[in-house]
Parts: C-alpha cells; sequence; structure tokens
C-alpha cells in the first residue's frame, strides 16, 4: 500500500473532522510502517484516562511518561490509571501475542470508543506512546483534541539508530545530556554513542586512576582569561552522575554506548599519567582541534591500565558494544621509539597499523571475555581485527562495504554526510561549523545500505548514526541549531521504510515537528527555510535600482516580504519572480508552511550603496587551490552565536568577486585575530607561508588575480599590543569597470591566524 500518499491526502484534503483544522493530524516524524485511516473519531480531553492494562512498572512508567509529555508541551492533563481497559480511555497493553513481532515494535489504534497501543515489549510500548503523543501534537496547540480514527503498525528499518555526542572538545551538564536524550526519543533513535575521552579532556571518572580527571579532565586555553576566553575550560562525569544519565537513557530505550578512544586520541590520559604514554613525558591536555600526537604505549603496563579502565567502563555502562575508537592514530610516536620496534619485531608484525591491529585486537578479546563486544571507527579494519567486532565508517562507506564483506556488522556515519559539525548551510548568519554544506535535504536522501553490498552483505548493516562533534559547538545553543530539524532526517532514514522516504512529504510534516520544538525550548535550525534576499550588486550599483529575487533552501516555503522594513505576515506580497526596487530599500521576508505556520522569522537585508560595496568575510570564498575552510568563533570557546569567522587554516587567502570599481578610493577592513590552535599531523607541511615586509604580516590587497597588482598592502597590528577585533584601512589607486580582488594575510604561520569580519569599499565622499 502506498501510505505516504494516503498521509499525504489526508493532510491536504480536508477530509477529515473540522477539529483537524490547523495541521495533518498525521504529521508523524519519523514516519510509521503502516497507517490506515478508519471511520469516526475520538475525542482526547481532560477526563480521558490513561489506563495500564497490565500492571507493570515498565508499562506504568511509559504510561507516566506519556502524561507528563503531554501535559507539558500541550496543556492537557491526562491522568494514569491501572486496572481492566474501558471505553473511552487510552490503553497501553504489552501483549506477548501482539501482532507486530518486532521488539520495538507497536501497533495504535484510534477507534470512537477509544485509543489502544499494543506491543510486545517495553520498547515497543513506549515507541507507540511517542507516536500518539506525536499525533496529540500535530501543532502543539492546548487543550482538547478530537483524533480521526486510524490504525498504525509501525516497526524499525534498523536496530542501530545512533546519535553520538562530544563531550570532549566541549563539555555538557548532566541536564543538557538528558535534554538530548529526550529528544532522541521523541525521534526513536535508540544509541546515544558517548564520546568521553579525547586529546582535550578525559570526562569520565575513573576511581582507580583518579589523576584522569583531576588532570585529564582541564586544559588552558590559549589566550587563558583575556576578552572573555576562560582561564581553565573542561569537567567530568562522576560516576554517580554516569549512572545517572544510563538509567535515564534505559528509561528511554536508549542505549548509552561509551567510547574510550584508543590508542590515539590519547593526550588527555597520557597528561594525567605519562608512564601510559610512548615519550615518556608528560603533555599539557591538548588545546589544539585536529590530529594530536601522543599515543598510547604497546606494552604489558598500558593494558594493565586500558584493562582496568575499561572494568569500570564495563561496570557503569550495560551496553553489549563499547566503542575504543582506533581513529586517526598518526603513529610517529610508535615509529620513533625503539621499545614499540623492539615490540613489533617480537611480536611479528610488519608495521604500525598491524601493531594498531595487534593492539586493538588484545583489547577486543578482553571485552569478548566480559561478554562485551568491541566497535571501532573504520581505520580498525586497516590492521585486522577479529572477526566480531562491529565497524562505524566514517571515512564515507567505503569502510563499511569493505567490512561487510568481511562479515563485520557496521554502522554508517560517514563524514561528512552525517557529521553534523558540518554546515547545513551557507547563508551569512549560519554559525560555526565545517564545510562543505551537509543540508537537511542530504540528510534525508543518505542510504544507510551500501549499493555495493549483495543481500547477505546487507545484513551486516545495523543502521545510520549521525555524529555531533562540538570543537565550534561550545553550548547547547550550538548543539540544538546543528542537530535540529536534521535529527528529523535521520529518524526516518533510521526507523521509517526506505520505499517510503519521501522529501516532500517529509517536509509537510516538519511544521508540526517545529512547533514540538518550541513547545519544548528547542533551539532548531530554520537554515533550511530562511529568506535569502538576492541582488546583482553591480546592475545595482550601476542603475540605482536592485532587481531582487527571494529564495530559500528548499523552496517548498511561500515567501511573503515587506519593502518599508516592517514586519512580514501572511497579508504582505507573496514573492513569485524577481522584481524591482529603487535604492535605498529594506527588503525583509518570512517563509511560511502551507497552512500558514511560520517556517523562518523574518530576515532582511538593506540594499543601499554601501551595502553593495561591501562583504561579510563569510561571504567570500576562498582563493583557487585550497578548499579547506571552517567557520569559527572569535575565541576557542566563546558562548554565543554569533559571530563567526572563515578561515582556511592552509592558506589565509579569499577573494572578493568582480566589482564596479568607478569611484572607489578606498578599502574598510573590520579584521579578527584569532587563535591557532589546529593539530593538522602529516598536513602541517601543507601550510602556505607567505613572505612579509613588516614584523607581524600584512592584509595585501591584489587586482584580479592573486599574483595580480598590488593595491593595498594593511599592516597587521602587534598582537601584544591590539585587541582581537581591529580595523584597517588604506586607499586605492583609481579603477574602473569590474574588478575582482585577491586578498590575502601574510602574518607568520607559527603565529595567530587572521580573518575578515567585513570588507567596505569606499566610495569617493565616504569617510
Ligand atoms: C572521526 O571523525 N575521527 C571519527
Amino acid at each position: 500500500m502506498n501510505f505516504v500518499r494516503l498521509v499525504f491526502c489526508v493532510a491536504l484534503s480536508g477530509i477529515a473532522s473540522i477539529a483537524w483544522a490547523t495541521a495533518a493530524p498525521t504529521s508523524l516524524t519519523p514516519l510509521p510502517a503502516q497507517l490506515d485511516q478508519a471511520d469516526g473519531s475520538f475525542q482526547v480531553d481532560e477526563k480521558t484516562p490513561i489506563v495500564v492494562a497490565d500492571n507493570d512498572a515498565s508499562t506504568r512508567h511509559t504510561a507516566d511518561y506519556l502524561a507528563e509529555l503531554i501535559g507539558r508541551t500541550r496543556g492537557l492533563h491526562l491522568h494514569v490509571t491501572t486496572g481492566v481497559a474501558t471505553a473511552g480511555a487510552i490503553v497501553l497493553q504489552r501483549d506477548p501475542r501482539a501482532t507486530v513481532a518486532n521488539s520495538e515494535g507497536y501497533s495504535l489504534d484510534v477507534t470512537p470508543q477509544g485509543i489502544r497501543i499494543t506491543a510486545r515489549d517495553d520498547a515497543g510500548l513506549f515507541h507507540g506512546a511517542i507516536t500518539l503523543w506525536q499525533l496529540l501534537t500535530p501543532d502543539a496547540q492546548q487543550g482538547t483534541v478530537l483524533m480521526p480514527a486510524l490504525h498504525i503498525r509501525d516497526e524499525p528499518r534498523f536496530v542501530w539508530r545512533g546519535l553520538m555526542l562530544d563531550s570532549v572538545r566541549h563539555f555538557q551538564s548532566v541536564a543538557e545530556v538528558e535534554q538530548l536524550l529526550d529528544q532522541m526519543a521523541q525521534h526513536k533513535l535508540n544509541v546515544f554513542h558517548w564520546h568521553l575521552t579525547d586529546d582535550q579532556g578525559w570526562r569520565i571518572q575513573i576511581k582507580r586512576y583518579p589523576e584522569l580527571t583531576r588532570i585529564g579532565a582541564w586544559r588552558t586555553p590559549p589566550d587563558a582569561g583575556h576578552e572573555g576566553e576562560p582561564a581553565t575550560y573542561g569537567g567530568f562525569y562522576t560516576q554517580d552522575q554516569i549512572r545517572q544519565i544510563v538509567a535515564y537513557a534505559a528509561a528511554r530505550y536508549i542505549t548509552v554506548v561509551p567510547e574510550i578512544d584508543m590508542p590515539g586520541h590519547a593526550q588527555a590520559a597520557v597528561a594525567a599519567y605519562p608512564q601510559i604514554g610512548v615519550t615518556g613525558k608528560r603533555p599539557s591536555v591538548s588545546v589544539d582541534w585536529g590530529v594530536n600526537p601522543y599515543l598510547y604505549n604497546a606494552d604489558d603496563a598500558t593494558f594493565g591500565f586500558v584493562d582496568n579502565v575499561l572494568d569500570e567502563v564495563m561496570a557503569l555502562f550495560p551496553s553489549r558494544y563499547i566503542h575504543v575508537g582506533g581513529d586517526e592514530a598518526v603513529k610517529d610516536q610508535w615509529h620513533a621509539s625503539p621499545a614499540v620496534q623492539a615490540k613489533m619485531h617480537a611480536l611479528g608484525v610488519k608495521d604500525e597499523d598491524a601493531l594498531q591491529g595487534w593492539f586493538i585486537d588484545r583489547v577486543g578479546k578482553y571485552l569478548a571475555s566480559h561478554g562485551r563486544r568491541l566497535i571501532g571507527w573504520d581505520e580498525i579494519l586497516d590492521g585486522g581485527v577479529q572477526a566480531d567486532a562491529a565497524v562505524m565508517s566514517w571515512r564515507g562507506s567505503d569502510g563499511a562495504v569493505k567490512a561487510a564483506q568481511q562479515g563485520h556488522d557496521v554502522v554508517l556515519s560517514p563524514a561528512p554526510g552525517l557529521y553534523f559539525d558540518q554546515l547545513q548551510s551557507d547563508r551569512t548568519d549560519e554559525i560555526a561549523g565545517r564545510i562543505p554544506v551537509q543540508d537537511l535535504a542530504s540528510v534525508y536522501a543518505f542510504e544507510p545500505v551500501p549499493k555495493e553490498l549483495d543481500a547477505a552483505q546487507a545484513k551486516h548493516v545495523l543502521g545510520a548514526q549521525a555524529n555531533v562533534w562540538t570543537e565550534h559547538m561550545p553550548t547547547m545553543g550550538h548543539v540544538e541549531h546543528a542537530v535540529f530539524p536534521r535529527l528529523d532526517a535521520l529518524s526516518e532514514v533510521d526507523w521509517s521504510a526506505a520505499k517510503s522516504r519521501d522529501w516532500h512529504g517529509f517536509l509537510a510534516r516538519l511544521p508540526a515537528q517545529f512547533a514540538r520544538y518550541r513547545a519544548q525550548g528547542i533551539g532548531y535550525a530554520d537554515s533550511a527555510f530562511a529568506p535569502e534576499v538576492g541582488v546583482d550588486r553591480n546592475a545595482a550599483l550601476a542603475s540605482g535600482t536592485a532587481q531582487v529575487s527571494l529564495s530559500d533552501q528548499v523552496g517548498a516555503g511561500a515567501l511573503h516580504y515587506t519593502l518599508d522594513g516592517s514586519v512580514p505576515d501572511l497579508h504582505s506580497p507573496l514573492y513569485h519572480a524577481p522584481f524591482s526596487a529603487k535604492l535605498p530599500v529594506t527588503v525583509r521576508a518570512a517563509t511560511f508552511a502551507v497552512d500558514g505556520s511560520l517556517l523562518a522569522s523574518p530576515h532582511q537585508r538593506v540594499v543601499d550603496q554601501a551595502s553593495l560595496l561591501s562583504l561579510g568575510g563569510n561571504e567570500m570564498p576562498n582563493c583557487p587551490g585550497s578548499d579547506f575552510r571552517l567557520r569559527v568563533q572569535p575565541m576557542p570557546d566563546a558562548t554565543s552565536l554569533a559571530p563567526v569567522y572563515s578561515i582556511n587554516v592552509f592558506d589565509s587567502c579569499q577573494l572578493y568577486p568582480a566589482t564596479r570599481m568607478d569611484g572607489v578610493v578606498a578599502i574598510h577592513v573590520d579584521a579578527v585575530r584569532l587563535e591557532r590552535n589546529y593539530a593538522l599531523a602529516h598536513d602541517a607541511k601543507l601550510v602556505v607561508s607567505r613572505p612579509r615586509s613588516t614584523p607581524f604580516g600584512e592584509l595585501v590587497v591584489h587586482q584580479d588575480r592573486c599574483d595580480g597588482q598590488v593595491l593595498a598592502t594593511l599592516p597587521l597590528p602587534n598582537p601584544d599590543q591590539a585587541g582581537r577585533s581591529f580595523a584597517l584601512d588604506a586607499s586605492l589607486p583609481a579603477q574602473h569597470g569590474e574588478h575582482a580582488l585577491c586578498l590575502i594575510f601574510t602574518a607568520p604561520i607559527d603565529g595567530p591566524l587572521y580573518a575578515m569580519a567585513r570588507i567596505a569599499l569606499l566610495p569617493t565622499g565616504t569617510k
């Protein structure tokens, strides 16, 4: 049955009763496996009890959870009772003979007599309760709901529906982690992969090794204590807090898989206990994002440490899988160590990758002897790994293909596709993150089963997972912006049947999801829908009239706009096609869904001569030849969402696009000095060093090309004396017609990085 089409018809046809008027009542995300509409309806109001039919603690817990969630987000306060199912009630029942056999599956029936959720297992009943909550919150309005009769049978496509949170690069409180777990539960995700150790911090209390958190949990950021950067940064979770989080997750049918990264990403551990490192030296806890050199040693004493740590980890986390990392271990320290080389010789392993294979295998056997299973990033395949290890494919999907062909179970979490630290738009107001952009549509289009796999191999695909790396996410506000609504797309990838994937149906269901976010204070991103005001700059400069076009990333909403700075609403003009507007003009636009709800609040652009002659640094592309790019905060731990600056750690060079230069006499640059806290490992040799003529380097402005005529050289101030943000000004020689500019920082590559907040070209007469 084409149930997707059915859902869409229900949403648009208005055949249902009047209580459906404001939104599609079947705005379910993820889409259930089967949904059939039936005749009649059932009214839920404050008198409707939630009845726990089997009087069991888990079912009661699910009923209480449902009642609390409905009360908090819908303003409907329902009472939970235990006993015989009656008419006029919401009944939750676990039934070993329930028709949906999958332990996470359920059926949900709305009839004129009441509502019944049935499942064989607790997890299924819980997922059914979440579906009912979504049915009751099509628009998160308050009060009575008249629910259309329907029948849902539902079960997940994959068993591993994951989200990884990096609590190392930036630390989240217990309450913040719990808030994320709540959202995972609402999206029917069931694996919380918790990245707890790395070069920049050790975040899990290990009682046998107190230095791991006394020393390893804290770092001294670059420029600590200045201009808002904290003097120390860090934190850790006590074992009690971890038990609390594991229990919180379990109550939502989420398994917490801890990651203790080894043999690389070990600098914080080595900072705490240098004797488990290779060099014997004590590094500081790293403040550099990227790939740091510190590795665990491969001797018996280090394995004693690893085993003891894993003992405490296993005692805290009941998960069958324990993640041991394995990623990005540059082997220089092993290569340079006579002791490690002697060990390799004694073991008869041919190179350092094979030694990592032996290392991981040893850890895997230890886990197996305790009834656990190892999972690691796809590098664990490079040195060979035992058959029962599971592989998390992050370097694209190749690792998944190779692993599944070798018979390993695999989880797909490829970069950049499912890395939620990638930007989700290239809008100027987008927050910090990496390029390339991974937008909502691309996450929605992700297919977890690589097409290279045959049917038997495909059975090894456990599911897909998104990763939230937090180098550039110092607060939960950053995390929420990065995660929502891309998590909706992921939930559908992981839960819903492949054949039901329907981008437009998904978009039609998002306004209800946004309303649920608003009801819970979740700071979701409107990047997919935010209006973009486009203007042909040169034509407007020449004619004094702007040709204005409006767009948004997905192109699914209705864009309403004003030209007088007032707030656009549904009565404001609806955008159809580019229009002319005389300069100066303030274009303000907002995006609305078909049901009239707001998809993106107003964004505005002032179009006048000054704005047409200026650009934000985030709008200027890299120079040819180096496409690495990050948007970063002013300081590594700055906590606000804005401002952000675009940098290329390999080559500080950006292009200002061809612009009518007639009458331009000067350039003004708002610049910023940033920390160069990036560990590039073997890629460090790719950083471009440029000759300079003054002590701290300059910003050099070339005409048209990066080897073109030098139009201006603006010396950079002494970093010890200037504030982080500073202005640079220079006059420019007269130019005619359109010219591009190439702007290059020549600052020493062992000193700070520089970025441009804004460039303004100044015509005659401006001060
Ligand atoms: C990874 O992104 N290093 C797994």
